[in-house]
């Protein structure tokens, strides 16, 4: 990714949930500040993707991109009400549930690249939304910095449990990154839980779903954001050894939770795209 230039795929994956607010109907992941938040900058092209959003390919990631913010955000609850304290979304891009934050003990820690985060101000202040509680941006790149050395200088508290979004991040660093923040993850102490997305390598996919798949990887690269890293359930589970009560749920699961009995055809599909959350 281009270090100087905010995420492209923030942008994509922020209109996606802006659509989802306008256009889908029952909405279930409820966001009033998807849209302000993309402001007269965007607002062209959220109108543009209008044109796009019935096709089958665009229907099923809106669909996955509302569940597991829905997700996260369901988890997140479970950890509160154990008492937790810190949230931290990891590769925020234009997420917005600390503009709409209703927890009031609850610090929330925003860390994403810094172009990326700089931009995302940029756009809070023009469209004059503000967090709604206690709100910190930490800059850092998962390839090239320490995220507990830049955590801990933004006034995160590494003895108390926290709770981790990591939303559309994963396929886009190396092995090494993603072993990195596994590894503070798994150092986090009891009750801390991390609710993340992952995809499946291409080889395990249907044939049709593998050309879903390098079609949206080359728009990826196209955006400079290329494609990097998949995992099976089974090789994830391995990487998340540390954790407890692993929860992996594909599109079957994610319909009978957030779709069932729509008169749409709003619904995950396919084999590539999982949510998971795991538990220290
Ligand atoms: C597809 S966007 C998802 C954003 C957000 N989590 C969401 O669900 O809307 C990917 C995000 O990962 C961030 N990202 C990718 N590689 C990164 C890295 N090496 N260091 C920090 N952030 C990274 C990008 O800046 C971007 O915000």
């Amino acid at each position: 990714m281009d270090q100087s230039l905010p995420s492209r795929t923030a942008l994509r994956v922020a209109l996606r949930r802006a659509a989802h607010q306008i256009y889908d109907s029952p909405v279930v992941f409820h966001d009033p500040i998807a849209v302000p938040i993309l402001g007269k900058t965007y607002a062209e092209e959220l109108d543009r993707t209008r044109f796009h959003l019935e096709k089958p390919f665009s229907v099923a990631l809106r669909a996955f991109i509302a569940a597991r913010s829905l997700y996260a955000e369901g988890k997140l609850g479970q950890a509160v009400a154990r008492d937790v304290t810190q949230y931290v979304l990891l590769g925020a891009g234009l997420d917005t549930f600390a503009y709409r934050n209703p927890y009031p003990q609850l610090r929330v820690f925003e860390v994403d690249h810094p172009a990326t985060q700089t931009w995302k101000r940029d756009l809070l202040l023009q469209s004059k939304v503000s967090a709604t509680g206690s709100l910190v941006y930490v800059p850092v790149d998962f390839e090239r910095q320490s995220l507990a050395e830049e955590l801990t200088k933004a006034g995160f508290d590494s003895d108390a449990p926290a709770f981790f979004a990591w939303l559309g991040v994963v396929p886009y660093l190396t092995l090494e990154a993603f072993r990195a923040t596994v590894k503070f993850l798994s150092q986090r102490p009891a009750d801390s839980g991390v609710a993340m997305d992952y995809g499946q390598p291409r080889e395990v996919l249907p044939p049709l779903e593998q050309l879903g798949r390098d079609s949206l990887a080359s728009r990826v690269q196209l955006a400079g954001e290329p494609f990097q890293l998949f995992f099976t359930p089974p090789q994830i589970a391995g990487e998340l050894h540390a954790f407890h009560s692993i929860e992996d749920i594909g599109s079957e699961e994610i319909n009978t939770l957030y779709y069932r009995g729509r008169t749409d055809e709003l619904a995950a599909r396919g084999q590539s795209g999982r949510i998971l959350s795991a538990w220290r």
